[in-house]
C-alpha cells in the first residue's frame, strides 16, 4: 500500500527524531539507516549536499521499515529527482513556492524552513501545516516555537538547526512534531568503525526528546 503525504508526516511524527545526514560514500548509506534502525530511529533526511547523495538516497531508500526523504532541496529537478530515486519526503532550508508545489504535484511530504511569521502564513496559503523552523537555536529554540504558536496554532514544528544532546530535551514541547539534528550522524562519523556510536547516539537523542 502507497502511503500518502500526510501519512508520512504522521510517521516522522512518531518517530520524533530525524537525523541530518550529509553522505559522502553511497556504501555507508545502507548501513548507517540500520545503525539508526537499532537505535529506534527510523527515518533519516539526506542533504544534496555530495555529489553522490543522491546514490546514497536511492541505496537508502531500500532498507525494510526505513524512511528516508532528501533534505537541502533548492530546486524543482532536485525534487523531482529525489523522488524518483525513492526519497519519501522533501526538506529544504527555505520556504520556496516551487519547491512546495513540486512535492505536491509528485505526492510527497515536503516540510519547507521558515524563520518568520510571513514565511509560516506563505507555507500555510500552499496547505502546509508542519513546517522546518531553521535555524532552530539560533531563532530562540523552543521560545521561538511558543511564539509562534500563538497565532498558528494549527502548525507543528520540524525544529533544525543547533540542536544536539545538551538542548535536545528543550524541544520535547507541544507544537514540535519532530527534532532534527546532525549530531546522531555527523559527517565525519559516517564509516563503518562509527556505526555502533551512531545506535547509541541514536538511541541518546530519541530518549531526550520522548515525551
Ligand atoms: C542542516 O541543515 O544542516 C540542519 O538544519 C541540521 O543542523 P545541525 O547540523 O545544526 O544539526
Amino acid at each position: 500500500m502507497t502511503s500518502t503525504a500526510s501519512d508520512v508526516l504522521d510517521e516522522l511524527a512518531a518517530i520524533r527524531v530525524l537525523p541530518v545526514v550529509v553522505i559522502d560514500d553511497p556504501a555507508h548509506a545502507v548501513p548507517l539507516a540500520e545503525a539508526l534502525l537499532a537505535g529506534g530511529v527510523a527515518c533519516a533526511e539526506i542533504t544534496l549536499r555530495t555529489p553522490r547523495a543522491l546514490e546514497a538516497l536511492e541505496a537508502m531508500s531500500t532498507v525494510p521499515g526505513f524512511l528516508v526523504g532528501a533534505g537541502t532541496v533548492l530546486s524543482e529537478r532536485q525534487a523531482e529527482e529525489s523522488v524518483a530515486l525513492g526519497a519519501r519526503f522533501l526538506v529544504s532550508p527555505g520556504a520556496s513556492t516551487r519547491v512546495i508545489r513540486s512535492a505536491a504535484a509528485l505526492g510527497v511530504a515536503c516540510v519547507p524552513g521558515v524563520s518568520t511569521a510571513t514565511e509560516v502564513m506563505a507555507a500555510r496559503d500552499e496547505g502546509l501545516r508542519t513546517l522546518k523552523l531553521f535555524p532552530a537555536a539560533q531563532l530562540g529554540g523552543v521560545a521561538m516555537i511558543s511564539a509562534l504558536r500563538g497565532p498558528f496554532g494549527d502548525v507543528e514544528f520540524v525544529p533544525s538547526g543547533g540542536i544536539g544532546i545538551d538542548n535536545a530535551a528543550s524541544f520535547a514541547v507541544d507544537g514540535v512534531a519532530s527534532v532534527s539534528t546532525s549530531w546522531i550522524a555527523p559527517r565525519s562519523e559516517i564509516r563503518p568503525d562509527r556505526f555502533d556510536a551512531v545506535t547509541e547516539r541514536a538511541r541518546r537523542f530519541r530518549h531526550e526528546v520522548a515525551r
